[in-house]
């Protein structure tokens, strides 16, 4: 076993040459799996992301050579709504520009008019791709007293729809060649001038200079973001200059436990499939369908 030491993820140079002659890849969200990697690497067969985000990975490549792809479903889907959820009360009452105020020394005196935000009880929520962490914003949103609406290709509402109506729009679809891009300047433009958008999908799924534009200038008030695009965003990126928007560095699964239990499920992908076995948790499973003759 070889384990990368830096403290930033391997140039696409070195994990080229760490894969060379490796069977099994275990990597992080941030290490790009695609062609030229798999080209690189001719014994692997088991290639486990920790995450269940795989938008990392080219998918397509990796079935067409038989690689089964593990990801970490379920084990973070509560820890990663908590957040998306924390994120949503964190802009609608701006607790981020208030706090950073109080801390400078920028708050002089209670005010009747001072950091008004939006209400979250009472309010519509969208949520796009009502899947798992979707479905658990969902729960959390019911216990605010909010209506929700959602949008996934096998129902709900049309997108179009659900941005005019909800107060509040939550993203959990994964970034895939369909969604990339999903939310820019027409989708912002169809949303309330009120609006809060959060974002713990991936950055890609939003245009951010539109995005940018749209808290400078309207249509939207504000954004809760745990994912960017780039990411990690430079320090003179505009997003970080907009007082209306909360970034978190991807966090959304960062809890002791739910990491400990992500890293249980890469290693049992890894070892799964090494051992010639079907992946508990594969993302491909056209690879296993191959392996077992269905
Ligand atoms: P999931 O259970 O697969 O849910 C995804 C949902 O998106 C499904 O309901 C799917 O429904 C819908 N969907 C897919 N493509 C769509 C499209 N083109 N248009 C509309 N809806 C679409 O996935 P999950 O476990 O909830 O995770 C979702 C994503 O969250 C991950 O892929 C990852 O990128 C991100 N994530 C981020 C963090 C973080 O740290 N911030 C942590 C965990 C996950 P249909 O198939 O019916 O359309
Ligand atoms: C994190 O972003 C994940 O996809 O697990």
């Amino acid at each position: 076993m070889e384990v990368w030491p830096g403290r930033l993820p391997p140039a696409p140079v070195d994990l080229h040459a760490a894969c060379r002659d490796a069977d099994g890849l275990l990597c992080l969200l941030t290490d790009r799996v695609d062609a030229a990697l798999l080209e690189a690497a001719p014994r692997l067969r088991a290639v486990s992301v920790f995450a269940v985000g795989v938008d990392n990975v080219d998918l397509a490549a990796a079935t067409a050579r038989g690689i089964q792809v593990g990801h970490t479903p379920g084990v973070l889907t509560e820890t990663t709504a908590d957040l998306a959820f924390g994120l949503l009360l964190t802009t609608a009452r701006r607790i981020g520009e208030s706090e950073r105020d109080v801390r400078s020394g920028r708050w002089p005196a209670w005010s009747p008019g001072a950091y008004l935000g939006e209400e979250v009880h009472g309010a519509t929520l969208g949520i796009v791709g009502l899947g798992r962490i979707g479905s658990a914003v969902a729960r959390r949103a019911a216990g605010f007293g909010m209506e929700v609406i959602h949008t996934n290709r096998s129902g709900g509402l049309p997108l179009e729809q659900l941005l005019e109506r909800s107060d509040f729009v939550s993203l959990h679809v994964p970034l895939t060649a369909e969604t990339r891009g999903l939310i820019g300047e027409a989708e912002l433009g169809r949303m309330k001038p009120t609006a809060v958008l959060v974002n713990t999908a991936r950055g890609e799924l939003v245009d951010t200079d539109a995005l940018v534009a749209a808290l400078r200038h309207g249509p939207i008030a504000a954004a809760g973001l745990d994912v960017t695009d780039p990411e990690p965003l430079p320090p003179d990126h505009p997003l970080l200059a907009a007082d209306n928007v909360v970034i978190t560095p991807h966090i959304g699964s960062a809890s002791r436990r739910t990491r400990e239990l992500m890293a249980d499920m890469a290693v049992d992908n890894l070892l799964a499939a090494l051992r010639g076995e079907r992946m508990p948790h594969l993302a491909n499973p056209e690879v296993a369908d191959r392996l077992t003759g269905n």
